[in-house]
C-alpha cells in the first residue's frame, strides 16, 4: 500500500530512510537524487512543477537529510543498493531516474548495473570519470578541514564553487537553504560521504551500453562538472540529449528552475519511456 506525502520514514536496508512521495498513484514515476551534501529538498521546485503529472519520489541519500547514516562505510555501491531496495520496499519495478552531480554518479551507477529498473535516465551536472590524484588528495585535506575547523566555513567554502557568479545577487534565499543543508549534513557524513566521492570507479566506459533514453542538463557556468564534461558522456551515450542551462553553476536546477523543468518537461513528453 502506497504512503504519500512528505518526509515519510521507511526502513530499507537496515536504515531509516526519509522521502518524499507526491502525485498521482499510477503515474509514471521520477526518482530525484540529491547532490553532495545537500538532501531532497534541492529538488522542491522539480516536485512542485511535476506532481501533477507525474509520481514524483524524492529521497535522502544515507547520512544526509533525515535519513539515517548506518554503521558502515560510505561508497556509490553502498548508495545504489540502498536506492534498489527503496525501489523494492516501494515495490516499484521500473522508474525514471534524475541524479544531480552525486546523484548522477549514484544514478548512472544504478542504470548500468541495474538497467531493466529504469526507463529513462537524467544526468545533471554530473560525470562519468573518476576523481584524479589531485582530487583525491583535495578530497582528503577537506575532510581534514572539517575535522579541525567545522562546518560552517566548509559550507561558506562550498557555496562560492556551487553557484554562477551572478546567483549571488539573484538567488540569496536559495543559497541560504542550500547553506543550511550543508551546515545540517553531520560531519561524520560529510567525511565518510567524501572519502566514498574520492573512491568512486569511472563509468565512461559503461555509457555506449545504456540503452534507455537520456537527457544531459548541465550549469554553461558549473566549475565542478563543466559543459565540457556533460558532452563527452553525450558523444558516449548514443541518442542521448544534451542542453546547457543559462545563468547557472553547478545548481542548475535551483539556479534556472525555469529552463531546467522545461527541458525535462519536454524530454518527459518526447521520449518513448516505457
Ligand atoms: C555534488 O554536488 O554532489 C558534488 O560536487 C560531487 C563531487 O564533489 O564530486
Amino acid at each position: 500500500m502506497r504512503n504519500p506525502g512528505k518526509n515519510i520514514k521507511m526502513t530499507v536496508n537496515n536504515l531509516t530512510v526519509s522521502y518524499n512521495d507526491e502525485g498521482p498513484d499510477d503515474a509514471l514515476i521520477i526518482i530525484f537524487i540529491h547532490g553532495f551534501p545537500m538532501n531532497k529538498s534541492m529538488w522542491n521546485a522539480q516536485v512542485e512543477e511535476f506532481e501533477n503529472n507525474y509520481r514524483v519520489i524524492a529521497y535522502d541519500v544515507r547520512g544526509h537529510g533525515g535519513s539515517d547514516a548506518g554503521n558502515e562505510n560510505f561508497s556509490i555501491e553502498l548508495f545504489v543498493n540502498d536506492l534498489i531496495c527503496f525501489m523494492d520496499a516501494l515495490k516499484i519495478d521500473s522508474a525514471v531516474l534524475c541524479g544531480l552531480s552525486m546523484g548522477g554518479y549514484i544514478a548512472l551507477n544504478a542504470v548500468v548495473n541495474y538497467h531493466k529498473r529504469f526507463s529513462a535516465l537524467i544526468l545533471c551536472d554530473t560525470n562519468c570519470t573518476a576523481d584524479t590524484p589531485e582530487s583525491k588528495i583535495k578530497r582528503v585535506k577537506t575532510v581534514e578541514s572539517i575535522t579541525k575547523t567545522g562546518v560552517e566555513k566548509y559550507a561558506d567554502e562550498s557555496l562560492k564553487n556551487l553557484f554562477a557568479p551572478e546567483s549571488f545577487a539573484t538567488i540569496k534565499e536559495e543559497i541560504e537553504d542550500v547553506r543550511t543543508m550543508i551546515i545540517n549534513t553531520s560531519k561524520p557524513s560529510l567525511c565518510k560521504t567524501l572519502l566514498a566521492l574520492s573512491a568512486r570507479l569511472e563509468t565512461c566506459d559503461k555509457l555506449p551500453d545504456i540503452k534507455v533514453p537520456v537527457l544531459i542538463l548541465v550549469g554553461k557556468k558549473d566549475k565542478i562538472t563543466p559543459p565540457s564534461v556533460a558532452q563527452l558522456m553525450h558523444e558516449r551515450i548514443k541518442g542521448s540529449s544534451i542542453h546547457l542551462i543559462a545563468h547557472a553553476g553547478h545548481l542548475s536546477n535551483i539556479e534556472n528552475p525555469y529552463d531546467f523543468n522545461k527541458q525535462l518537461s519536454k524530454f518527459m513528453e518526447s521520449s518513448k519511456i516505457g
